[in-house]
């Protein structure tokens, strides 16, 4: 029986569920090698038969992980079950995940399907998927809704046809502890087998109880847990790993067994996702939000002078967050900044670090002091220029009367081709966006457009997130400057760049 319990990590595929998230392919090679580092034990990396894309990133993720297993998810349909075969077949690890809706709302308007029709169906595809992989996981879809004797039934059927994995779906976020729990007691006393059959919890965050569905399921027996990073999915999201993983860490005298995360790189980790996903931690979420290590009332501060565990059951070390960092500035030269690089975790090679160097200098001229999310920042909006299709060359702006803007952009591909248009606007930003469509010609509606600043104070850089729809497509761009002008047009260029790199890549399927 395996003693640790389980982290199994679907960011990538009911985290990507999320509407406005759309990770790029790089982006979701870069979150799978970020989670194998977390130490997660399976990745859910996509949906092979959904979209070509969903098949490309996951066979490239079953290439480059070495410790981690890779899942793909089928429904309970033979060519959603090739699919995960033919993308997983090089993974060190390879797993499949297949699933079919059992619960009465599901069967009578989704599936039309009879019971007797849902079990034959788990028998024919579980058995199917036995023949490809060692390992086969089965969920029950919407379980926690589905009548507990016709549950068991469909358990059975399961673990009969070869399944040895129960993952049990609450879908839609309608189960409260103490029932979630009673769930997973009651199948692993009426679920007969000779095998070893590990029982997996899959909450969402419909009424805020994922992570507590999540912890009473391993109270009841489940050795494995489902969930995201930062908890992002559809609607509510799903249960929060990083809460997991602390919680069983925190509270080992009550849990007993603890999972194999690193929990040193649980910050790292959020961050990551954070940025890909566009979605910005709350401030007061536990374990990753900003406040989640601060202290306002001076009784409280107070208390931590005297000893920090008055009012921390954990210290921000333990998950990687940094408090006493130590900000550069514009006389610190290349080898405090390679020295920051490695103590970030970043690991950079010298002549893009050389590169790097010259921005941070430009950074470090308008900025008294250069904190870690600056830095962080930096990297990141490399990273998104190096990986993006097209990047802005030049923008200039102009006012032209009756309080109307100018504005001339230029992008450039990554073959060096240079592309411009101009127009007019109401406003800088309306201006730069209406040359921008000019370019592209897709017809893109913009969502959302949010401004944060990477750090507090009037110097700080800023941080522009765009959402933009095309083709019925939301995708989302980042850019990151001290200019706000320019970090708009950099994150509405990066958004159509992923919808044209997006596209390409779908269109792989038709040819
Ligand atoms: O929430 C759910 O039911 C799912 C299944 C595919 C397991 O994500
Ligand atoms: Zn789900």
């Amino acid at each position: 029986m395996s003693s640790h319990i389980q982290i199994f990590d679907t960011t990538l595929r009911d985290g990507e569920q999320t509407p406005g998230v759309n990770f790029s392919f790089d982006e979701r090679l870069k979150i799978a090698n970020q989670l194998e580092k977390w130490g997660v034990d399976i990745i859910e990396a996509g949906f092979p038969a959904s979209s070509n894309g969903s098949f490309k990133s996951v066979e490239a993720i079953s290439k480059a992980l070495t410790t981690t297993a890779v899942c793909g998810l089928a429904r309970c349909v033979k060519k959603d079950i090739d699919a995960v075969y033919e993308a997983t077949k090089e993974a060190a690890k390879p797993r499949i995940h297949v699933f079919i809706a059992t619960s009465p709302i599901h069967r009578d308007s989704k599936l039309m399907m009879s019971k007797e029709e849902v079990l034959a169906s788990i028998t024919e595809h579980v058995s199917y998927a036995k023949k490809y992989f060692d390992l086969v996981q089965f969920s029950p879809e919407d379980a926690t809704r589905t009548e507990l004797p016709f549950l068991i039934e469909c358990v059975q059927t399961a673990v009969d046809a070869g399944a040895s994995v129960i993952n049990v779906p609450d879908t839609v976020g309608f189960s409260y502890p103490s029932e979630y729990g009673q769930i997973f007691k009651t199948l692993q006393e009426s679920v007969k087998t000779d095998r070893e059959v590990i029982y997996s919890a899959h909450c969402h965050d419909d009424l805020g109880l994922a992570v507590a569905n999540s912890m009473a399921a391993i109270e009841n027996g489940a050795k494995r847990i489902e969930g995201t990073l930062n908890g992002i999915g559809e609607r509510a999201g799903n249960a929060a790993l990083e809460e997991v993983a602390l919680g069983l860490y925190v509270r080992q005298d009550h849990y007993g067994n603890q999972s194999k995360i690193n929990l040193e790189e649980t910050k790292q980790t959020s961050d990551l996702i954070a940025r890909f996903a566009g979605i910005r931690v709350p401030r007061n979420k536990a374990i990753v939000g900003q406040n989640a290590f601060s202290h306002e009332s001076g009784i409280h501060q107070d208390g931590v002078i005297k000893n920090p565990e008055t009012y921390e059951i954990m210290t921000p070390q333990l998950v990687g967050v940094k408090t006493t960092e130590l900000p550069l500035g514009k006389l610190s030269g290349k080898h405090a900044f390679a020295e920051k690089l490695i103590n970030l975790g970043y690991d950079v090679e010298p002549e893009e670090q050389k590169a790097l160097f010259k921005q941070f200098k430009t950074i470090a001229d308008k900025k008294k002091a250069v904190t870690d999310r600056d830095i962080h920042a930096l990297i990141q909006g490399t990273e998104h220029e190096q990986n993006a299709i097209y990047q802005v060359e030049t923008l200039q702006l102009q006012f032209v009367s009756n309080g109307l803007q100018s504005a001339v952009v230029v992008i450039k591909d990554k073959d060096g081709n240079t592309y411009q248009d101009s127009s007019i606007g109401t406003g800088s930003i309306v201006a730069v966006y209406n040359a921008i469509d000019r370019i592209f010609d897709l017809n893109t509606e913009l969502i959302e457009y949010r401004i944060d600043s990477v750090t507090e104070g009037t110097d700080a850089q800023a941080e522009v997130h765009v959402q933009i729809k095309i083709d019925n497509q939301i995708v989302t761009g980042v850019g990151i400057d001290h200019d706000i002008l320019l970090a708009s047009c950099k994150s509405y260029v990066e958004a159509h760049a992923k919808y044209v790199a997006n596209s390409s890549v779908e269109e792989g399927i038709h040819s």
